[in-house]
């Protein structure tokens, strides 16, 4: 990268924003090394902003014409991940009617992104070094071997060396994939950015949802946000900046508000939030208040679902005009359908719980809707880390991915 102008017109680009001196090395080394074919690692905590680096390597390789693809390997079910990956023949297994080219053929030319590469079993660790080292795959139930030219670029928020101590991650892998590191810094390690960011998220939100006014930090809550741990990274600070620019009547967010969502100076709120989950250890105190917070997540949460149905009902049967229990207005109602997979959590401050047994008591409510509704809050509840959700939820972190991507939600 030759100047900060350049600099900086890529990060407008990318709609990135940060100051952060580790956060422009590491986009300047992207910058550097995408037109060699060297494979690079991307490492960070969940919630940095890993994502935006494969696209921009490959946009700056020679590749930048050829495909792109981008695979979640936690994503992609134990048994079907080789045939995904790599192809299979018609009648390598009971349901492979026809044959399937897979990502290493059909990315041929271009860039394959392996995010969350620390989820692969180890059989497919295998076949990847193998790719890796000769550029030779075989589709399952082959023993034919395909070349391709692809471009690997792969993201993790595991601890790989950990992983490897564990026998989880092979060690010849690591090295072969690591060519060129990139660590993207956690946010608390970015001094000042909170901010800005917090910025630029309440004028997306208010340009998405036309909110004439965007929330703005006093100077209190400016030193609150600089300070906080956000453990859940950018991802968090996002979602956190989504829920003040809908629900608070005020568009300046005070300390006071911030303390409302557990946003408070030089604290991160995951040992009480561990706690609840039942997977921290148990020296660490019971937190009733952040439970209470966190029950009066679900109820207000179900009030809205409730209110919801309740209107769409209304819309198109003889349902009665009443709105007993509609006290609670439901902020965002009329813009619903474009806003509900972001902002189906809210929380609201001064609940009206006297309500909460009709509402559970609803049947309308049905099971889709409720384990959405979990697994939103567990995802809140966790900083959006999906590995200490899916232990919350009690499901593997695979299944977790599974459901995120059919219920649509986009954290
Ligand atoms: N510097 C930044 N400026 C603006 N937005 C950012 C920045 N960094 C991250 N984001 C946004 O934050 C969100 C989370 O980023 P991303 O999905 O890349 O996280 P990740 O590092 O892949 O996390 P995980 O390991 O959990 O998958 C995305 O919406 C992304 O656009
Ligand atoms: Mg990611």
């Amino acid at each position: 990268m030759s100047n900060s102008s350049d600099m900086q017109t890529l990060m407008n680009r990318y709609g990135i924003v940060g100051r952060n001196e580790a956060l422009r090395e590491a986009l300047a080394t992207a910058v550097l090394v995408a037109p060699t074919d060297l494979s690079v690692l991307i490492q960070g905590e969940s919630g940095v902003g890993k994502e935006v680096i494969p696209r921009i390597i490959h946009d700056h390789s020679k590749r930048r014409s050829k495909t792109y693809i981008a695979i979640n390997c936690g994503a992609i079910p134990e048994g079907t991940i080789d045939s995904e990956l790599f192809g299979h023949e018609k009648g390598a297994f009971t349901s492979a009617i026809s044959e399937h080219e897979g990502f290493f053929g059909s990315a041929d030319g271009g860039t394959l992104f392996l995010d969350e590469v620390g989820e692969l079993p180890l059989s497919t660790q295998a076949r990847l070094l193998r790719v890796l080292e000769t550029g030779e795959y075989m589709r399952v139930g082959s023993s034919t071997p395909r070349k391709t030219n692809v471009r690997i670029v792969a993201a993790t928020n595991v601890d790989i060396p950990n992983a490897i101590k564990h026998g989880r991650f092979r060690e010849d892998l690591y090295y072969r994939l690591s060519t060129i590191n990139i660590n993207i810094p956690p946010l608390r390690k970015r001094q000042g950015d909170a901010v800005l960011l917090f910025k630029k998220f309440a004028l997306d939100t208010a340009g998405r949802y036309n909110i004439p006014e965007p929330v703005r930090l006093t100077p209190e809550a400016e030193t609150v946000v600089n300070s906080y741990k956000w453990p859940g990274n950018i991802r968090q600070l996002r979602n956190v900046t989504e829920q003040l620019s809908i629900l608070s009547e005020s568009r300046n967010i005070t300390p006071e508000v911030l303390a409302k969502l557990g946003i408070t100076p030089n604290s991160d709120t995951d040992t009480s939030i561990a706690t609840i989950a039942g997977n921290n250890n148990s020296s660490t105190q019971h937190d009733y208040e952040q439970e209470i917070k966190i029950l009066a997540h679900a109820v207000f949460e179900l009030r809205s679902e409730v209110q919801e149905l309740k209107e769409k009902l209304q819309h198109s049967s003889n349902w009665p005009k009443d709105s007993a229990n509609t006290t609670m207005p439901v902020p965002i109602s009329s813009q619903k359908s474009a806003a509900t997979t972001h902002h189906t959590y809210h929380s609201l401050p001064n609940l009206d719980i006297a309500t909460a047994e009709e509402i559970v008591d609803d049947d309308t409510l049905n099971i889709g809707d409720m384990e959405k509704r979990n697994i939103l809050l567990a995802l809140q509840r966790n900083h959006y880390k999906r590995k200490l959700a899916a232990e919350e939820l009690g499901i593997s972190e695979r299944t977790l991915y599974r459901k995120i991507k059919a219920y649509g939600i986009d954290e």
